[in-house]
C-alpha cells in the first residue's frame, strides 16, 4: 500500500557557479561562527579562500581536522572550543564527514547531560542545537539536504546514525566547481553511495508509488550516464552538475516518501568501516549484490521493473532478475570498487562479530524487518 507520509524539508539549496560568493547573506550579521574543516583539501582547491572572502569582515573561529568517518574524540574537542567561544552559528566546509561532524557538534554544544555519546546512541535526547550552514565540496552523502549524522567512536569501533529535524543545516552551497579538485576514487564512492541510497528506497517490493519508483528511476540512470563522464573528464561542469544534484535528491527523503525502505546494506556496511575502516561507499559494494541474490524471492517484482526500465533487458523474469543483480555489481566494478568483502580483509571472524553486535543490539533489518543478525552473517559469507 502506498503508505501515508508528511513531508518537510526546511533546508535553503544554492545551487551553481560562484555560489559562496552569497555566503555572508545566509548567516545572521551578529553570529559568531565556528568553520569546520577537514584534513585540509579546502586550502589547495581555493574553497578556503572563497569562503573566507564571502565572509570579509565576520567573526570567525576555526576548526579543522573533521577526519573521513569522524569521530567522537575529534568532534568534542569542537565542541569544547565552541563552548568556550559562545558560538552562535556553525559553517560546515567540506564532505559528508564535515557535515555530519558539525551537525554531531551543533547538537552536543549547548547539550547538558554527562555524556554527548548518548546523544548518538539515543539514549538521551538532545533539546536544542546551534544553528549550522554546509559549504559541499563532496557530492555523495545527501547530508547538505538531511538532518542524518554518522558519528564513530575510535574506542569501542561504533559507527552509529544520529540525526533529527533540529540539525537540518539553514542553507547548504553546491557549487559544483568545488569538486573538480576530487581524486577519482572519491567521485566513484560518491557514485556508488548515492546510487546505493537510491536502491535502499526503492528495490523492496511494489506499493505502486508511481513517482517516487519513476524519480528513483530516474536519479539512478542519471548516476549510470554521467559516471564515466565526470570520472574521464572532471571538469565537465554539466557531468558534475548532474551528479552533484543527484546525489543530494537521493537522500533528501523525497524519493523514499510513502514507500518501504531497506537499509540492510548500510547498516552492515557501517560495521564493516567500525572493524576495518573501509570508505563508506566501498562497504556498500561488498554488500548489496549479495543482499539482492540472497533476498531475491522478496525483492523479485522490484529487481524486474529495474531490470527492464532501468537497464534495459529483456527476457524472461528468472533471466531479469538475475540480469538486474549482476548489473548491479558490474555496476560497481565499473567504477572500481570490488563487491567482495574479502578484498578488505573481512572474514569469518569479522563476520561473527558483527552478527554478534546485531544480537547485542536487537536489531532485525530490512523492508520486512527480516534481515536477523543470521541472516546478516550469511549475507556477508556470500561475500568473502
Ligand atoms: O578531509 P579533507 O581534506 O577535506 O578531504 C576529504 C576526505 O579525505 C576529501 N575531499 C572532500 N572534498 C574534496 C576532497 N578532496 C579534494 N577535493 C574536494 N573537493 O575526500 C575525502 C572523503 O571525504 P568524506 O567527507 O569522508 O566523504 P563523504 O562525503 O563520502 O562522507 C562519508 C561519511 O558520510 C557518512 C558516511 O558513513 C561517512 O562517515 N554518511 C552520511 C550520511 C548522511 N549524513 O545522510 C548518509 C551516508 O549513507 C553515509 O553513511
Ligand atoms: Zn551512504
Amino acid at each position: 500500500m502506498f503508505n501515508n507520509f508528511v513531508y518537510q524539508n526546511p533546508v535553503k539549496i544554492l545551487f551553481g557557479k560562484g555560489q559562496i560568493a552569497q555566503l555572508s547573506k545566509q548567516i545572521p550579521a551578529d553570529a559568531k561562527i565556528l568553520l569546520t574543516y577537514g584534513g585540509g583539501s579546502i586550502f589547495q582547491n581555493g574553497v578556503y579562500e572563497q569562503v573566507k572572502t564571502a565572509l570579509e569582515g565576520r567573526n570567525i573561529v576555526e576548526f579543522g581536522g573533521i577526519e573521513a568517518n569522524p569521530t567522537y574524540e575529534t568532534l568534542m574537542q569542537a565542541v569544547e572550543l565552541g563552548r568556550k567561544e559562545g558560538i552562535t552559528f556553525l559553517l560546515a566546509v567540506g564532505g559528508g564527514s564535515v557535515l555530519d561532524g558539525t551537525k554531531f557538534i551543533a547538537a552536543a554544544i549547548p547539550f547538558e547531560g554527562e555524556d554527548a555519546w548518548q546523544i548518538v546512541t539515543g539514549k538521551e535526547k538532545y533539546k536544542t542545537a546551534i544553528p549550522l550552514g554546509a559549504v559541499l565540496t563532496l557530492p555523495a552523502t545527501g547530508s547538505e539536504m538531511n538532518y542524518y549524522a554518522v558519528i564513530s567512536k575510535k574506542s569501542t569501533h561504533e559507527k552509529k546514525g544520529m540525526g533529527g529535524p533540529l540539525v537540518y543545516p539553514k542553507f547548504s552551497i553546491l557549487d559544483p566547481e568545488t569538486t573538480y579538485s576530487l581524486p577519482p576514487r572519491q567521485i566513484a564512492n560518491g557514485i556508488a553511495d548515492a546510487f546505493t541510497h537510491v536502491m535502499e528506497q526503492y528495490m523492496t517490493y511494489p506499493v505502486d508509488a508511481q513517482i517516487q519508483d519513476r524519480f528513483a528511476e530516474s536519479v539512478i540512470q542519471t548516476l549510470i550516464e554521467v559516471a564515466p563522464k565526470t570520472l574521464e573528464n572532471p571538469t565537465d561542469y554539466e557531468a558534475r552538475a548532474n551528479f552533484m544534484w543527484a546525489a543530494t535528491v537521493a537522500l533528501n527523503g523525497w524519493i523514499g516518501l510513502g514507500v518501504p525502505q531497506d537499509w540492510a546494506t548500510h547498516q552492515i556496511g557501517h560495521e564493516i568501516t567500525a572493524f576495518h575502516g573501509v570508505d563508506h561507499a566501498r562497504t556498500l559494494a561488498v554488500v548489496l549484490p549479495h543482499l539482492l541474490q540472497y533476498k531475491k524471492a522478496d525483492k523479485r517484482a522490484k529487481l524486474i521493473q529495474y531490470a527492464k526500465r532501468v537497464w534495459n533487458l529483456s527476457g524472461t523474469d528468472d533471466e531479469l532478475v538475475a540480469g538486474a543483480i549482476q548489473k548491479t555489481g558490474e555496476f560497481y566494478e565499473s567504477l572500481g570498487l570490488p563487491i567482495k568483502a574479502s578484498e578488505y580483509g573481512v572474514n569469518k571472524e569479522t563476520i561473527e562479530k558483527i552478527k554478534q553486535r546485531f544480537v547485542e543490539r536487537g536489531m532485525n533489518f530490512g523492508e520486512k524487518a527480516d534481515i536477523t543478525p543470521e541472516v546478516v552473517a550469511e549475507i556477508l559469507e556470500m561475500s568473502i
